[in-house]
């Protein structure tokens, strides 16, 4: 089948081409029904299939014959460690688990937030709330416990599974205080906390919430997967939006695993003795699909890496871990490849080891550059694939589906629209844009499977944010252009969010904590280019009248409580006093010229604007302070 033939047949005749692509995982009751419409005026996939996800991720294999066969590869170089659980192993370490959670309360349907650092215990714990029907949610370390707290009072968990430390570089970062002081400010009350000791760290526990993991599995009975429909929810997954309050995408059962199954074949050409190494985190969307769900869907092997591309120890770790468990298929930032070639400009590590096995580099969380697409590709020597998706959408929108048809790579672009998703760039209502031209990138509606179903317990948001821009599409929030020959390049985003080394997060949720500083009138945070992480957060402030104060020390202030309320992920560090902000008559920050500015493009001045002077005033001092930055830094 050629990525042609597969596109059409994916688009022109979605229920055909789905229905057969779910034959190729274990249900319990297999589906009859595709795409349907909802109750809500949206869509559900496979709505009368049956399942349970962890049971395709284990059991399935174990009963198979593979229980011996790797599973995961734990690789932690901060604590010395690789340990190996076989298929066997990781379905005894999960049902137990599972059965731990079940004597804690937790049954199907019931949220559980996982706050867990890069460990194993972070898949089982997810994959054994997959196998009670519960519903995880994972939050990423890097978040403060307000952040948390935000989102426990969203899931309401019964339960908040955590450990007792983190380990970032040199730094041991206890996290249980922080749980602590997330359930201090959330209303929700989860009934249990379980902890799993490090020995870098021991926490204290307190008898009348905290069960010590160990304790908790060691007296638990090992349990089976529990059914659920296709279309219960796996996961939720808070991710940035516009505003400050994250949103809670939430992901299906069925469609999910059947799209990710597809996934392994058609984009990343995995095969069940494959070992598949994304190098990202469990918080975040990549680490759902990509460390945990689909390599075990598919019977591979998957790497869990506890470490930084640098410093741990140095930019020779990633060819390290590629010898040492001979990974055919990394998934990656460019953000990492560009801090490797920051500290290694000639690779000379690479020479030291033996990364022959590796087949194929996908890079995601942002747009690859074009010097760091160069850099990989001659320096690595295998095809280097830049694909682009979402938190929303779970898999990538736009691939170059190696699993299908290798296609020519262009540098800039994330190449083809991948099967099932029918890309379009608009602009205005249902304006499509003909090659070349920029505009709004929207996915014709219905979504394939494995997308978000809506937004937790606010249709209503994932109908505003998503839907309601072109009718019978859904916003990506990107922007871009198509050209000739169907390649997709994003140029970035329509809204507040930035991007920063891969992470997505909202400008808006910073402009909150800036806003609430006594001194401080009104803001504009907004991302400039950076060499190293894409983008990184600057604070315009402006202060109340009659205010005055030490510059710096209010910037130290700020940085802090970006800090406290969002966390170290925000990598919030600079903020400049402004006189003022330019705005419209009707008194809005006029945010997107002030973006055109920082990156040095050429500026459109609204007519509405209020005062055309502002403009030139704020220039000056962005760039007397270093904050115009073409994206050429990076
Ligand atoms: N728990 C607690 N704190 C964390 C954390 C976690 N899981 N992850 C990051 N942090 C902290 C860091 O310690 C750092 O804190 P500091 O300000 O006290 O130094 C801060 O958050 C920023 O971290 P990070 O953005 O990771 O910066 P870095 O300088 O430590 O590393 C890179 C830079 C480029 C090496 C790193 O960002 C990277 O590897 N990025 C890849 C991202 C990725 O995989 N994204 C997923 C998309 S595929
Ligand atoms: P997240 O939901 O955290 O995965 O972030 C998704 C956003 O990251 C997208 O909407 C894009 O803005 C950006 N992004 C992810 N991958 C790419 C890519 N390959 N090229 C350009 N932008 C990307």
């Amino acid at each position: 089948m050629t990525y042609k033939t597969e596109y059409i047949a994916s688009t022109h005749h979605p229920d055909e081409f789905w229905l057969e692509q779910a034959r190729n995982i274990a249900w319990f009751k297999p589906p009859q029904k595709g795409c349907q419409k909802t109750d809500n005026g949206y869509y559900d996939w496979f709505r009368d299939g049956q399942l349970n996800t962890s049971y395709l991720a284990l059991d399935h294999h174990v009963k198979n014959g593979r229980g011996d066969n790797v599973a995961l590869i734990y690789d932690s170089p901060l604590t010395q460690t690789i340990q190996r659980f076989t298929y066997n192993e990781l379905l005894v370490a999960v049902s137990k688990f599972a059965g731990g959670l079940a004597r804690l309360g937790v049954s199907k349907g019931d949220r559980v937030i996982i706050y867990m650092p890069m460990i194993p215990q972070a898949a089982i714990a997810m994959l054994a709330c997959a196998r009670l029907g519960a519903v995880h949610s994972v939050v990423f370390g890097g978040f403060a416990a307000n952040e948390l707290a935000v989102r426990i009072d969203d899931a309401k968990p019964v339960a908040i599974v955590t450990a007792s430390c983190g380990i970032e570089g040199s730094k041991v970062l206890p996290y249980k205080p922080l749980v602590e002081e997330a359930i201090e400010l959330a209303k929700h009350k989860p009934q249990a906390c379980v902890v799993f000791q490090r020995e870098e760290l021991i926490a204290t526990l307190d008898e009348e919430i905290d069960y010590d993991w160990h304790a908790l599995v060691k007296t638990s009975e090992p349990v089976p997967p529990v059914t659920v429909d296709a279309t219960d929810p796996l996961y939720i997954l808070y991710t940035s939006g516009t505003t400050g309050k994250p949103k809670g995408v939430v992901r299906d059962n069925g469609g999910h695993a059947v799209a990710l199954y597809y996934s392994m074949n058609a984009v990343y050409g995995i095969s069940e003795n494959d070992v598949f190494w994304a190098a990202s985190d469990v918080g975040w969307v990549v680490g759902h699909s990509y460390i945990v769900y689909a390599p075990l869907i598919k019977g591979a092997t998957t790497v869990l890496y506890e470490g930084k591309p640098v410093g741990t120890p140095d930019a020779g770790a990633f060819w390290r871990v590629i010898e040492s468990h001979k990974v055919n298929v990394l998934f990656a930032a460019p953000t990492a490849f560009r801090a490797i070639r920051k500290a290694d400009p000639d690779a000379a590590f690479l020479s030291k080891y033996d990364t022959s096995s590796l087949r194929t580099l996908f890079m995601a969380g942002e747009r690859l550059d074009p010097p760091t697409y160069y850099w990989t590709n001659e320096k690595v020597g295998v095809p280097v694939i830049d694909h682009w998706w979402q938190t929303e959408t779970g898999w990538p929108i736009c691939s170059n589906p190696v699993g299908l048809e290798y296609m020519e790579t262009k540098p800039g672009s994330s190449s083809l629209p991948t099967p099932g998703f029918n890309v379009k760039i608009l602009k205005g209502f249902d304006t499509q844009q003909s090659p070349g031209e920029k505009g709004a990138i929207a996915i014709k509606l219905p979504l394939p499977p494995g997308c978000l179903s809506t937004i937790w317990q606010d249709h209503q948001r994932f109908v505003d944010g998503y839907l309601r821009e072109f009718d019978g599409y859904y916003s990506t929030g990107d922007n871009g252009y198509v050209d000739e020959e169907g390649y997709v390049f994003i140029m970035g985003r329509t809204d507040d969010v930035i991007n920063v080394a891969g992470h997505r997060l909202s400008t808006g949720e910073m402009e909150e904590v800036l806003a609430a500083h006594p001194d401080i009138a009104e803001c504009s945070v907004i991302g400039i280019n950076d060499a190293l992480k894409g983008q990184l957060p600057v604070g315009l402030v402006l202060l109340k009248d009659g205010v005055s104060v030490d510059e710096k020390a209010l910037e130290q202030d700020l940085v802090q409580r970006v800090r406290d309320r969002i966390g170290p992920v925000a990598c919030f560090k600079r903020a400049v006093v402004v006189n003022r902000l330019p705005k419209t008559r009707s008194g809005k920050i006029l945010r997107k010229l002030l973006r055109q500015i920082a990156a040095n493009e050429s500026i459109t001045v609204p007519s509405t604007i209020d005062d055309p002077s502002s403009v030139r005033e704020i220039e000056s001092i962005m760039r007397d302070k270093g904050l115009v930055k073409e994206p050429s830094a990076v």
